[in-house]
């Protein structure tokens, strides 16, 4: 069984995307071959086509945005269901992280996903929601299964146990288990780092375009 882990997240670098792959590949260590690869990009390279042809299933990790998933997917899995033919049927699994802190968040993104799978002629494999997505990159260095990652963690290994036995799930939901005050109050100060960094002030939040 080959996996083909796919990032499509749109940032080239410390995605929480690529962090729950880094997770997924903790567990899946010596159980199965795992191919990573990136689709940050509307367009599909040849070398990524190769590697979703010869994988038995798909597993799309991506962020939420605005309650959907990101454009540039959108063009992707339009481009993979005009080549249903020579790719032939595939596992499909989704992992969709979002900012806030509840994984339900994702639900209907996952939806987009299940129906495009069903579309495409494909196996709907299930969907997992991860809520406090802005955490993970910070969280790489712990080991896993620990906390606070411990649930998300506990929910990768059950994907990975339902992609080995070519089963499907429908969904399931997992956060990161810090207390909701303390992960809004360490998301405020990201926030507030990211807009210094920025040479920017908390007020130019409501900043408006010139016109
Ligand atoms: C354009 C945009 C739209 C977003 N929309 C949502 C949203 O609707 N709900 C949410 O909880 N987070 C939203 N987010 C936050 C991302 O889902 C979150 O930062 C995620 O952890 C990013 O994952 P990544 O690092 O894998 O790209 C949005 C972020 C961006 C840039």
């Amino acid at each position: 069984m080959k996996i083909a882990l796919i990032n499509a997240s749109p940032k080239c670098k410390e995605s929480a995307s690529g962090a729950l792959i880094a997770d997924f590949l903790a567990c899946a260590y010596e159980k199965c071959d795992c191919a990573e690869i990136k689709m940050n990009r509307s367009k599909l390279t040849d070398d990524v086509i190769d590697v979703l042809k010869e994988c038995e299933a798909w597993v799309f990790f991506y962020p939420l945005y605005v309650d959907g998933v990101p454009g540039h997917i959108l063009s992707c899995l339009k481009t993979l269901e005009s080549m249903k033919k020579e790719m032939g049927e595939k596992y499909i699994y989704a992992v969709s992280n979002c900012g806030f802190y509840d994984g339900r968040q994702c639900e209907h993104s996952l939806d987009i996903i299940k129906h495009w799978s069903r579309r495409a002629c494909h196996v709907w494999g299930g969907g997992i929601g991860i809520g406090g997505g802005g955490a993970l990159t910070a969280l790489l260095h712990l080991k896993p299964g620990a906390k606070p990652k411990s649930k998300i963690d506990k929910s990768l290994n059950f994907l990975l146990e339902k992609i080995l036995e070519e089963n499907s799930f429908e969904k399931i939901y997992a956060n990161v288990s810090l207390p909701r005050a303390i992960y809004k109050m360490a998301a405020e100060h990201g926030w507030g780092r990211s807009l210094a960094n920025n040479g920017k002030k908390k007020s130019d939040i409501s900043a408006t375009p010139e016109k």
